[in-house]
């Protein structure tokens, strides 16, 4: 065989019908939490206490702790759901949790969002957020606060500031990660 006709014979497919690159949709359902899909939210989060300051913890969670926190959004009824693909993984979560255990601040909660890392970027964060922020409401919950790292979180911080939130106190020096004193911003929104 002639190399010109070997050549003719084995362009990829797209190239020999001028076809755009092939592009995969960024497809995902956002539905309540299981109890199954704890070990993938485990792992997500856990993936940014190895890897970076947005979150304080330094420890892996575990899964018993994990489960603790599904029972009580379970038992108190707020809101706590994740994006799932159209094959079962879990892209990402979000979650309220009580902001303090004080019976007084029984309407105010405290939010946590976390996208694997593959899954961020693509406007999954204000999709789950604004999910969020309608169960939040529907559950008769009036104040959400943000407390987020003032280094490496600025995506967070721009997301909220997208849907609300106001940056109401900032804490510097609360914070010692990866040998380095860390910051907190507050913010938070009226959901009346
Ligand atoms: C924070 C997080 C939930 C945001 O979700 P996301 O899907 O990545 O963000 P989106 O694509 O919806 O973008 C939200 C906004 O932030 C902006 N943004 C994204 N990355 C940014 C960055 N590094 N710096 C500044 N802005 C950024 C986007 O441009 C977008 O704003 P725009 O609409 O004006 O362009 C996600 O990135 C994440 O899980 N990060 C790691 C975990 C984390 O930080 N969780 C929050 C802890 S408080």
């Amino acid at each position: 065989m002639l190399e010109e006709e070997y050549q003719k014979g084995h362009r990829p497919v797209g190239a020999q019908r001028n076809l755009p690159p092939l592009q995969v949709p960024f497809a995902y359902e956002i539905r309540d939490v299981a109890e199954a899909d704890l070990p993938d939210i485990r792992e997500i989060y856990n993936h940014y206490v190895a890897n970076s300051t947005v979150t304080f913890d330094e420890s892996p969670m575990t899964l018993r702790q994990l489960r603790a926190k599904f029972a009580q959004a379970q038992k108190s009824h707020l809101p706590f759901i994740v994006a799932v693909s159209p094959g079962g993984h879990v892209l990402g979560y979000a979650y309220v949790f009580p902001w303090k255990a004080k019976a007084a601040y029984r309407f105010t909660v405290e939010n946590s969002i976390y996208l694997g890392p593959a899954a961020t970027g693509k406007g999954l964060g204000k999709a789950l957020m604004a999910e969020l922020i309608e169960r939040s409401r529907k559950a008769g919950l009036k104040e959400i606060v943000a407390v987020i790292a003032d280094r490496g979180a600025e995506a967070s911080i721009r997301l909220h500031e997208q849907f609300g939130f106001r940056e109401i106190g900032h804490m510097g020096r609360v914070g010692f990660k990866f040998d380095r004193w860390l910051g907190t911003v507050l913010m938070q929104k009226s959901l009346k």
